[in-house]
């Protein structure tokens, strides 16, 4: 009977809590209603910029990604304020915690600058608890994002089917090598996407054979590929109140960012690309857009040349462009004053056949100065140019640190390292950059604060083996 009387005031307990809370929701609708114009949307803000808080704030990030592609998009978005709970598997955690490792025991800096500002939390996803503690997640989580190979999320029990039965306003995101199609089902890393989306094909000396580029166009150029399919969805969702699958493949990324190239393969049917030095030494195009050396993609001709130092600095060198409305300024910094009315060069289409006798002529005044006072005394005449720099410069660089994009960050177990920030500058929403979160740091936190578990039930579920690595086997004698 006691018993009873007690399970009749919990309920009632929960239901006033309900309604308190069914209470304040209405109430502050009914406030925000006040507050908005005409249009349902807020009034504009009278907090000073920046102090509005953060452009992402309030959504909630289920993030299942690994390695690259996946946790720069996810990354990406913390930075700009969404609370990112990266799920990894107990033990083990995303495989680059331990890869090109430098400092013994600590995670690796491949983990740590593509982890920061995440939450970390440990979970076998094939552990029946673990479903279960992820059915919790799905349900409180705005998105989630993956980059497993293929079929590996439905492997987990986690079909778009279940998750959207889950939750219907999620949204699922996912990076895959191929979309639809023959190769659909490989597992795909960067270089492989280098190649299969045109870049590899396009990049090199002509001469040569295929090459990749150091930029990782494929994995990074992916995820912001996603992080922008991700926010179309949430946007779209506001107006149908539902979520959406979001599939970037790594091909289409590349691709998509290889896209002049696919443009000059069309040219190429009507006649040859005029623009590649190739033209101007007389050698014949093939069938396909050849691979261009340091040619400039635009229509306007530029090349790297050497600048003072180069015979010891493998970075001593300046890009070139030489813009048409600046040609009399180059002629004349150059000491070529002549070639401003000599029809063989005063136009666009006469200097197209002669660019590399051009730029060894740029080359041999570049190289008698180093590629920092070549790009002050080109840039006093407003041409176009560029330092090669490396990446020791460009980790001493004070204006990248200024402005956040090269920011600072201090981890327990190894030490102060250097990050890249956010690339994209808000000017209300100042980017959150902090450390990469140790494997499993916020397990307990996430299960307590997003989740509701009570101390005693997250002792049961420690007990049950869903977060933890299973028991390696006895191997037999
Ligand atoms: N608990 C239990 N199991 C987990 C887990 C967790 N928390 N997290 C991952 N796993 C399991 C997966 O279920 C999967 O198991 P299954 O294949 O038995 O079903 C397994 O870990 C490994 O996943 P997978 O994605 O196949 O890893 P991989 O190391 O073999 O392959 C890639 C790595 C990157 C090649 C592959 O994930 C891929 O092709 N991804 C898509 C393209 C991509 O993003 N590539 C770029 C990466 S930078």
């Amino acid at each position: 009977m006691a018993k009873r009387k007690k399970a009749k005031k919990r309920r009632t307990k929960a239901t006033a809590k309900k309604s308190a809370r069914k209470v304040v929701r209405l109430s502050s609708a009914r406030k925000s209603a006040k507050k908005a114009n005409g249009n349902g949307l807020p009034r504009p803000s009278n907090k000073p910029y920046g102090q509005a808080g953060r452009a992402l704030d309030g959504l909630r990030i289920l993030d299942f990604t690994h390695v690259q592609s996946g946790p720069t998009c996810t990354q990406l978005l913390a930075y700009m304020g969404a609370d990112v709970l990266k799920v990894e598997r107990p033990g083990a955690g995303d495989i680059t915690r331990g890869q090109l490792r430098d400092v013994p025991n600590a995670d690796s800096l491949y983990f740590t600058m593509l982890n920061g500002s995440k939450r970390s939390i440990t979970i076998d996803s094939k552990h029946p608890k673990g479903t279960e503690i992820l059915n919790r997640l799905i349900k409180t989580c705005d998105v989630l994002v993956e980059n497993f190979a293929p079929g590996a999320l439905d492997r987990m029990g986690l079909t778009w089917e279940h998750i959207h039965k889950t939750n219907p306003r999620m949204i699922v995101a996912s990076v895959k090598g191929f979309g639809p199609g023959p190769y659909e089902d490989c597992k795909v890393y960067e270089n492989v996407a280098q190649c299969a989306g045109g870049s590899a094909s396009t990049t090199g000396f002509r001469e040569g054979p295929p090459l990749v580029t150091g930029a990782q166009i494929g994995d990074s150029g992916t995820g912001l590929h996603l992080a922008l399919g991700i926010m179309a969805a949430l946007y779209q969702r506001n107006r149908t109140g539902r979520g959406q699958k979001v599939l970037c493949a790594m091909q289409d990324g590349v691709l998509n960012l290889a896209r002049v190239k696919l443009r000059d393969q069309q040219r190429l049917a009507h006649g040859p690309l005029t623009e590649y030095s190739q033209y101007g030494e007389g050698i014949p195009f093939g069938i396909a857009v050849p691979r261009a050396g340091n040619d400039s993609g635009g229509g306007q001709p530029g090349w790297i040349v050497k600048c003072k130092g180069w015979e010891n600095d493998p970075d001593a060198y300046l890009y070139f462009i030489t813009q048409a409305p600046v040609w009399g300024a180059i002629c004349d910094v150059i000491g070529e004053p002549t070639w401003k009315t000599d029809p063989e060069y005063a136009t666009p289409k006469a200097r197209l056949p002669k660019l590399k006798q051009i730029f060894a002529r740029i080359e041999q005044f570049t190289m008698t100065m180093d590629k920092f006072e070549a790009m002050d005394l080109f840039n006093k005449h407003d041409i176009p140019c560029g330092p090669i720099l490396s990446m020791k410069e460009i980790a001493e660089e004070q204006s990248l640190r200024s402005t956040g994009t090269v920011v600072e960050v201090d981890h327990p177990t190894r030490g102060k390292y250097l990050t890249v920030g956010n690339p994209i500058k808000l000017s209300d929403s100042p980017a959150d950059v902090r450390r990469s979160p140790l494997l499993g740091e916020h397990t307990d936190e996430i299960l307590k604060d997003v989740l509701g578990f009570k101390a005693a039930e997250i002792a049961e579920i420690k007990n049950s083996g869903a977060l933890s690595a299973p028991p390696k086997k006895e191997k037999a004698a």
